[in-house]
């Protein structure tokens, strides 16, 4: 289960406090650093054996026959080291045999062979555990990513607005997803080390019995060398993890596009690398810190080992003057004693490693669960392909996490062929009110309906397929201009031309060096950069590319100049070729030929009719437009004067007959 994240210690890694970076800091990068840093080795071994289950059964998923070849070679490695520290026993045993030189060789002979015919062997196994280890690596990745994507894809759009949903992907994502194919290197390590180890106490325990403490004595040093080391990492790493959050959204801000033009005209460079200064002298003192700790633990581990190594000499001297071992297996123990210590150290090394990288998996595995268990909500019942009416009851919307109700009690109704507007103040509910009728949002309250199917019952591909949306937000996808406005479906030259065309958008393409290949991304060899009205024509063009029964254009005409919005909105009106379209604008004066305004405030309709039923009510809509159509009356006088007389805005906001495209 995902971990509660603690406060960070006060000797973390913090910027003066005059510094404005304070606000970058965002815990929950940091989630299991703290819990590494005091990781006990008893809780450890208590939870590997899970996380090695899980990253077996994904390596397993991702090549069984890499997964199947990996392991046993190694299990193999291990029997045949146990084996040749055996017929290593025999080959000294028969060298120091009494007797003539030429008759002990040739005793020894057999054994011998055997020892370089299990020790080429071992190296061949070896070669190829580590080719197909290596193979296994791109392929974790591919079935991880891929799950993640499958996940992050599919769960409903409510769920990016959950905090708790958010912070998980990331750290599923920054961390989780990187660590798997290490997680499952290290698991295979940890396996060589148990390997390595049995077959060292296993060969003792043939040779003699009271040989095996010294094992455990000579590899000792080294084993707690490995695991303070680790633990002083794990440690270090979370005081650093403020630290390096800060760099990493520091460095973002300097390398990033988006923030470029404003970190020059606000002269931010100077106040940004002093911050970063500040962050990588911190940094670099920690890290010195631990490598000369490390370095002093890991002197301290070998000086300790090679005295423990000494005391197992005298042991075994001790041992062969009681004769209670042979000296050919007193120097077959001290080669198994090796052995063993250099399996131990790797194993605790690579335990840790794993334990490390398998707690932020776990974060991707517990990440890839919950999202694979979002219900699709939505029944199976088949919609139908256009609908006589489309009807919201009393629908009432609160986002996760939201205190009030976006949306409450709203009802409405768009026949097929009008074009219904809708209307209000920023944060009034029209966007919402459009994504639930969208199918992107689940009404809490009432109900939307197509007839008389709910569309709650209808899947949500199939719904969606019916629905075309111009997001208030839209994506700048960075694709080709083609793709920007087929969005996956399949080209089609002539609908692609009559969409880019009722968009406005033909010339923004016939502007572009390579037509509709072109990439609309700067960061592509030849790509292009579009205006934001450039763009907004290209997203308008996915609107009406996509051949659905009901086009919503939320802000269609946000960055569009006058004249593009006004053919726009003609085009909206004439167009849609008996398409349905719901319109979300604050430009009034466009919304007067709609076949019905719905008024929103405060998430509720609080008016509804056509544009003179409204003005005749005097209320919300009728004062919007007055003072909207008021600013415009002005406009002509002030551009007289600047001599810029009658420029393309008539009194109702529409562009001046003359001017329009
Ligand atoms: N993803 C979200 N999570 C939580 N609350 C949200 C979210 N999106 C919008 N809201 C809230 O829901 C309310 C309605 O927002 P909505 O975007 O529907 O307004 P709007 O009428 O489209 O406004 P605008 O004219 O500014 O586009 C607002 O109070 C807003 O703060
Ligand atoms: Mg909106």
């Amino acid at each position: 289960m995902l971990l509660r994240r603690r406060k960070p210690s006060p000797q973390q890694c913090s910027a003066p406090a005059e510094s404005a970076d304070h606000q970058l800091v965002d815990g929950a990068w940091e989630s299991y650093d703290a819990e590494l840093a005091a990781a006990r080795f008893s809780g450890m071994t208590r939870r590997l054996p899970r996380l090695v289950a899980q990253v077996a059964r994904v390596a397993w998923k991702a090549s069984r026959r890499d997964t199947a070849t990996t392991l046993t070679l190694d299990l193999l490695s291990g029997v045949l080291t146990a084996f040749g520290l055996l017929a290593t026993a025999q080959v000294l045993h028969a060298l120091f045999e009494e007797g003539p030189t030429p008759a002990r060789l040739r005793a020894a002979l057999p054994a011998l062979l055997l020892v370089g015919a299990i020790a080429g062997l071992r190296m061949a196994f070896g070669l190829i555990a580590s080719w197909t280890s290596t193979r296994l690596r791109p392929q974790v990745e591919r079935v991880v990513e891929r799950r993640l994507f499958e996940a992050t894809t599919r769960v409903d759009l409510a769920a990016f607005d959950t905090p708790g949903f958010y912070d998980a992907l990331q750290r599923a994502r920054d961390r989780g997803l990187s660590e798997a194919p290490r997680v499952v290197q290290t698991a295979v390590s940890v396996l060589i080390g148990v390997v390595g180890v049995a077959a060292a106490v296993s060969v003792l325990a043939v040779l003699q019995p009271l040989l095996l403490p010294l094992l455990l004595f000579a590899g000792l040093p080294e084993a707690w060398a490995a695991v303070h080391n680790a633990r002083m990492r794990y440690r270090t790493s979370y005081e650093l993890a403020v630290c390096r959050r800060r760099k990493w959204i520091l460095a973002d801000l300097m390398v990033d596009r988006r923030s470029a033009a404003e970190l020059r005209s606000f002269t931010m460079r100077g106040f940004l690398l002093a911050a970063y200064d500040r962050l990588a002298t911190q940094e670099r003192a920690i890290q010195l810190r631990l490598a000369r700790r490390q370095m002093i633990t890991t002197t301290t581990g070998d000086l300790v080992g090679s005295l423990a190594m000494g005391v197992v000499f005298v042991a075994l001297g001790l041992m062969l003057d009681a004769r209670l071992l042979p000296l050919s297996v007193a120097g077959t123990a001290v080669l198994a004693i090796r052995a063993g210590q250099s399996s131990l150290y790797g194993l605790m090394y690579s335990l840790n490693q794993c334990y490390e990288s398998g707690l932020y998996f776990s974060d991707y595995l517990a990440f890839c669960e919950e999202a694979e268990k979002t219900p699709d909500r939505r029944g199976d019942r088949p919609g139908p392909q256009d609908f006589t009416t489309m009807t919201a009851s009393q629908v009432g919307f609160t986002y996760p996490g939201g205190l009030t109700p976006a949306l409450r009690g709203v009802s409405m109704e768009i026949h097929r062929g009008e074009t219904v507007a809708l209307v209000g103040e920023n944060g009034s509910g029209k966007s919402t009110l459009a994504k639930i009728l969208a199918g992107l949002y689940e009404p809490d309250e009432g109900e939307v309906r197509w007839d008389d199917v709910p569309i709650r019952e209808v899947p949500s591909e199939d719904l969606r397929e019916r629905i075309a949306v111009i997001m208030q937000d839209f994506t700048r996808w960075p694709m080709t201009a083609q793709d920007n406005i087929t969005m996956g479906r399949e080209a089609d030259g002539e609908r692609l031309a009559k969409a880019a065309a009722a968009a406005g958008a033909e010339q923004v393409i016939k502007d572009l060096p390579n037509s509709y290949d072109t990439h609309l991304d700067r960061r592509f060899r030849g790509g292009a950069e579009l205006s934001g009205g450039q763009w907004q024509r290209i997203a308008i063009a996915r609107g009406f590319y996509r051949d659905a029964a009901l086009l919503i254009c939320d802000e269609p005409t946000a960055s569009l100049d006058a004249r593009s919005e006004h053919a726009l909105f003609e085009t909206i009106r004439t167009n849609a070729e008996g398409r349905t379209v719901l319109l979300i604008t604050h430009r009034l004066a466009s919304v007067r030929a709609a076949d019905r305004i719905y008024v929103l405030d405060h998430g509720q309709v609080v008016e509804q009719g056509t544009h003179q039923q409204l003005m005749r009510q005097h209320g919300l809509y009728a004062e919007l437009y007055t003072l909207q159509a008021s600013a415009y009356s002005d406009a002509p006088t002030e551009c007289e004067a600047s001599g810029e007389a009658q420029r393309r805005v008539s009194a109702d906001g529409q562009p001046s007959p003359g001017r329009r495209g």
